[in-house]
């Protein structure tokens, strides 16, 4: 489905909405504190990481990692994006996809992400403003929205946007699972977005990775030279209970790029409950999603551990 432009890329994001805790906000309830506290750990952290030359990403410790996943992304969008597809972004970051998506031919882009600093270099991006870009401008309209995404309603920002042909939440779906509720609003979001027949793409860590190499080291922590990993003392069975799936947090350092609390998603889980809130959504609003989910094997192969 193409869209027509509504917004004058010229004036693209010049003013991006900052709305965190939008539609209702994170409340007073038990939980909600310690929670907040986590997603505002997660935003500081990508706010505060400024965009790299082309140098210091060429002489970075993860170059081959960066490019890998960058493949992987490349891959997925030219697999299920069409010409005059209208995307929507979840958890953009700092708009390293855009490019992949002009490639792509799309109408229009709406990027989303709770770190105001990475929507800011994110806007500069698109509006050709750093000395790595490749090009001036980019073909389609876009807009760019500061929120948190597995809190807020996204359709009651975005009902003027919507629907969307395709949705992608690349690296960072995990960041949804300290709760259910935001597990469960992460997806909602999702299916109140996506057109009928509309593709959502997404790329997580492998919970089972994580949890084979917990449980293979010494301690709670393991890793190398670039990154490691490590679970509070709640964790010093290794045991994982079925029946609390949702929260279990580690944290996670990657040199050059990540140094921020993440949440273990059991796959089998998150495909569980996405089926769930998919077929609700099916029942109450005639939406139906095509749900295609691509597991990057984040600590194995990848990073050849
Ligand atoms: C590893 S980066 C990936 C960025 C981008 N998707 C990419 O592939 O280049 C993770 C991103 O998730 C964003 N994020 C984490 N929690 C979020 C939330 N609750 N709502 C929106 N964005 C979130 C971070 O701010 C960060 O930009």
């Amino acid at each position: 489905m193409s869209k027509r432009p509504r917004v004058d890329p010229s004036s693209f994001a010049s003013a991006p909405k900052r709305q965190y805790g939008a539609g209702g906000g994170y409340g007073e309830q038990q939980g909600y504190s310690e929670e907040r506290s986590s997603a505002q750990r997660v935003a500081d952290h990508y706010s505060a990481r400024s965009n790299q030359t082309l140098e210091e990403r060429e002489s970075s410790p993860i170059i081959h990692l960066k490019k890998l996943n960058n493949w992987i992304k490349s891959v997925l969008i030219q697999l299920y994006a069409r010409p005059g597809h209208c995307v929507l972004d979840l958890a953009c970051g700092k708009g390293g996809d855009l490019i992949k998506w002009d490639k792509a031919k799309v109408g229009y882009y709406v990027g989303v992400d709770i770190a105001e600093g990475s929507i800011k270099d994110c806007m500069t991006r698109y509006n050709g403003d750093t000395d790595q870009q490749r090009r001036k401008k980019f073909s389609f309209p876009a807009r760019l929205l500061c929120t948190d995404c597995y809190e807020a309603r996204l359709d009651e920002y975005l009902y003027e946007d919507a629907p969307f042909d395709i949705c992608s939440c690349q690296f960072a779906l995990h960041y949804s699972w300290s709760t259910e509720a935001r597990a469960r609003q992460a997806l909602a979001n999702v299916s109140a977005l996506l057109r009928p027949g509309g593709i959502f793409i997404g790329t997580m860590p492998d919970a089972n990775v994580i949890i084979k190499r917990l449980r293979e080291s010494e301690g709670l922590e393991f890793g190398n030279s670039v990154y490691w990993i490590s679970f509070g003392e709640e964790y010093a069975e290794k045991k994982f209970p079925a029946s609390r799936p949702f929260g279990i947090k580690y944290k996670f350092h990657l040199e050059d790029a990540v140094d921020c609390p993440e949440w273990v998603v059991p796959f089998h889980l998150f495909k569980l409950l996405a089926e769930e809130v998919f077929f609700c959504s099916l029942a109450s609003t005639v939406t139906k999603c095509c749900l295609c989910l691509n597991r990057q094997k984040l600590l194995v192969t990848t990073h050849c551990f």
